[in-house]
């Protein structure tokens, strides 16, 4: 049966990726986003107004709980992914505004969930929610170890992550959230962690690109992965309201990156540097992950190999079609 989603932050990088996949599965869906236009959806679903399933466009800001309410109502929406969000570089350079949209925007997300009763909000937290794997005893870590955040964003999404469970228990709200961490793919405009793609970008329509952080290891998270996660979520029977999963990638060095690309790529030129990304130093490389891996086996279908290679192959597809835009 057709169901039909509001997807908040819709337009940009994830949200574009998560629209696309609800769409071929035969959804309806509404994107509510600031910046319905001449964002990432536009570079990933060009014709999509000639398609006989195209998404609706709708425009507004994530704390105006009115007007969402009311476009749940226009729209019959049953079902919210909420990835509207400002990301860790606005939060630095606005905090206020940052922390605002972020957990206001939330609340507002989740209380429209309650008032407009709709069966479920999936929606996006953060690893930055955690400490370095120096703040914890070795080992995997647990998805319910102490939150260490080491900013602003990780602290907002941590609130969030309160506020989830809190609703879960007060208003019986049904809230899923996944912990996301490096997420990659062709499109990807925003954020500080915008270089892996961009390398992927290079590398798939340039002849040299510069790996500079040789053996530092992160944990690559392909975008279409992450659309199939919020897939699962969406329409999974019971997954125990308020939870949040710890929706880890793969966790692999530059190198293995570079490796990967030369493989597909053998005449690309590629310099590969020792330099150290401050920002990852020290990064937690060891989740626990039954749950995740049990409940989300089906989307766990994108190594560091397979996420490159499909990369790189849609950056070539947009850049035959708009490579101003890439
Ligand atoms: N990309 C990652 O690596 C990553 C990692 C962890 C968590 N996340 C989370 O995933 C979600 C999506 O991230 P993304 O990479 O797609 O970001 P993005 O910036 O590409 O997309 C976010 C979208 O939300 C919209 N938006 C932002 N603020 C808004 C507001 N106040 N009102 C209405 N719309 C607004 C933007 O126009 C944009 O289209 C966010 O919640 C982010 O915190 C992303």
């Amino acid at each position: 049966m057709t169901q039909t989603v509001l997807v908040t932050g819709g337009a940009g990088f994830i949200g574009a990726y998560v629209t696309r996949r609800l769409l071929k599965e035969g959804m309806r869906v509404v994107v509510y986003d600031m910046q319905p236009r001449g964002n990432v959806l536009d570079l990933l679903m060009p014709d999509r107004e000639s398609t006989r399933n195209a998404p609706i466009l709708e425009s507004g800001e994530i704390t105006d709980g009115f007007r969402l309410l009311s476009l749940c109502r226009q729209h019959n929406v049953e079902a919210i992914v909420h990835l509207a969000s400002p990301l860790t570089m606005d939060v630095v350079s606005n905090p206020a505004t940052g922390i605002r949209d972020i957990c206001l925007g939330t609340h507002t997300v989740f209380a429209t969930a309650r008032e407009a009763r709709l069966k479920r909000v999936v929606w996006a937290s953060s690893v930055a929610i955690f400490g370095t794997a120096a703040d914890y005893p070795p080992g995997p870590l647990a998805e319910d170890a102490f939150h260490r955040p080491p900013n602003l964003y990780g602290a907002a999404k941590s609130l969030c992550e309160t506020m989830a469970r809190q609703m879960a228990e007060t208003d019986g709200l049904d809230t899923i959230g996944l912990r996301l961490s490096v997420v990659y793919g062709a499109g990807r405009r925003r954020g500080y962690m915008t270089y892996p793609s961009a390398l992927m970008r290079d590398a798939a329509t340039t002849d040299a690109v510069v790996v500079r952080f040789g053996d530092q290891k992160l944990h690559w998270q392909y975008v279409e992965e992450v659309a199939g996660m919020a897939l699962v979520a969406l329409t999974a029977p019971q997954l125990g309201r308020g939870h949040v999963y710890n929706a880890f990638g793969d966790c692999r060095s530059w190198r293995d990156a570079a490796a990967i690309l030369r493989s597909l790529k053998p005449e690309l030129n590629i310099a590969i540097r020792d330099e150290i990304d401050e920002a990852l130093a020290g990064t937690v490389e060891d989740y626990a992950a039954e749950r995740f891996v049990r409940d989300f086996a089906s989307t766990r279908q994108w190594p560091l190999e397979a996420g490159i290679k499909d990369t790189l192959d849609t950056y070539r597809t947009m850049a035959a079609r708009t490579p101003a835009q890439l």
